[in-house]
């Protein structure tokens, strides 16, 4: 399969928007940008065309896609019941990258669902994402564009790198502001569950709802029997080729602790301006005291140590306030939960 390469220079281009649409309304595969993460898109409501998403990125069968909308409304047909929680969230994230999971209507084919009797909805804010799905006129199901376990892809270069030749189009639309992929909020228990961390922090939640709870997924590996409430946290995720180190500690203990380390390969994932304190091969994350800025640059960081051949990767441990959460949540995973202190 030939993958169209579409570009999206400016608000005005139409034509492009319209060659997306035209192909996911025929059951095609699009990788379209939002403000998080590159999605890999197909129409929501068409099972077939949904089961090609998870071939093309060799995605477990259970593991359940999130729903893609662009107007609140269509909301109503995806689920049996809008609670009063989902309103007031809508109106305070959306468009952007909160993801509620409600009990799912007969319209969302199993597929999407991946069996279970929930369905994930978010309306994302990035302009040409939210054109594409208008102009598709059906919600888009999409999860993240990469080869299932490797590094969320933002931009259109990483899709490309892991999906040319296996998808229809993919819709270049630029970087990717938030960096990390959305927080997906359950609210089909009791109270209110954050399942997984990402652009929207639990402080933002918990001041337009109340309590929440944080699954403890979220923090640790589960065990061989344990069934997570969001299937996607049981697999090893976000990680490059190589062996991923966490390590929590200052600068200096860091940087003998790679000296430790040092051989062909070693490389270390660092805050700007530590490269130069560091003796090996180093790339910058972001700056020390900026998780925005670290969700940001934390996925193309891990690429660029893979394309860079590196064997193992050392890296600088994040602060877990805010948006930090969701940076180290991903770490943690790409480090299969291994953090060694210092
Ligand atoms: O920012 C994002 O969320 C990006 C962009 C493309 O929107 N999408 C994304 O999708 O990260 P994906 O498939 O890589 O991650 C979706 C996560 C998985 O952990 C999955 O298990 C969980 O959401 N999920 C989906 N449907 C669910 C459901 N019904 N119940 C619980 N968890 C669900
Ligand atoms: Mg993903």
């Amino acid at each position: 399969m030939r993958t169209n390469y579409l570009k999206i220079d400016t608000q005005a281009d139409r034509q492009n928007i319209e060659a997306a649409a035209v192909i996911l309304k025929n059951g095609g595969l699009v990788a379209i940008p939002t403000e998080t993460v590159y999605g890999l898109a197909a129409n929501a409501l068409d099972g077939k065309a949904v089961a090609k998403i998870f071939e093309a990125k060799g995605r477990p069968q259970d593991n359940p896609l999130i729903v893609h909308i662009a107007a609140f409304k269509e909301l109503e047909a995806l689920v049996t019941e809008v609670p009063p929680e989902a309103v007031k969230l809508a109106e305070a994230f959306w468009p952007g990258p909160l993801t509620i999971v409600l009990p799912k209507s007969s319209a969302v084919p199993p597929e999407v669902s991946a069996g279970l009797d929930t369905v994930a909805v978010r309306m994302p804010s990035h302009p040409v994402a939210l054109r594409i799905i208008q102009a598709a006129g059906v919600p888009l199901a999409a999860p993240s564009a990469n080869t299932s376990g490797s590094p969320s892809p933002t931009s259109a270069q990483h899709v490309l790198s892991d999906l040319d030749g296996k998808i229809d189009a993919v819709v270049d639309g630029g970087w990717c502001a938030v960096g990390v992929e959305s927080t997906v909020l359950s609210l089909t228990g009791e109270t209110p569950r954050i399942l997984r961390p990402g652009g929207i922090t639990p402080d933002q939640v918990k001041a337009v709802i109340g309590a929440v709870d944080i699954d403890p997924a979220v923090f640790s590996s589960l065990q061989d029997d344990e069934k997570p409430m969001s299937p996607g946290l049981k697999y090893k995720h976000y990680a490059p080729k190589a062996k991923v180190v966490l390590l929590k500690g200052s600068l200096a203990a860091f940087a003998d602790y790679a000296a430790a380390h040092a051989k062909a390969g070693t490389m270390a994932m660092c805050f700007n301006g530590e490269e130069s304190a560091i003796p090996v091969p180093a790339v910058s994350y972001g700056a020390k005291d900026n998780a925005a800025e670290q969700a940001e640059k934390l996925f193309g960081a891990l690429r660029e140590a893979d394309q860079a051949g590196a064997g193992l990767v050392l890296v600088r441990c994040p602060r877990t306030e805010g948006i930090g959460l969701a940076v180290f949540n991903r770490l943690l995973r790409a480090a299969a939960f291994e953090v060694v202190e210092l």
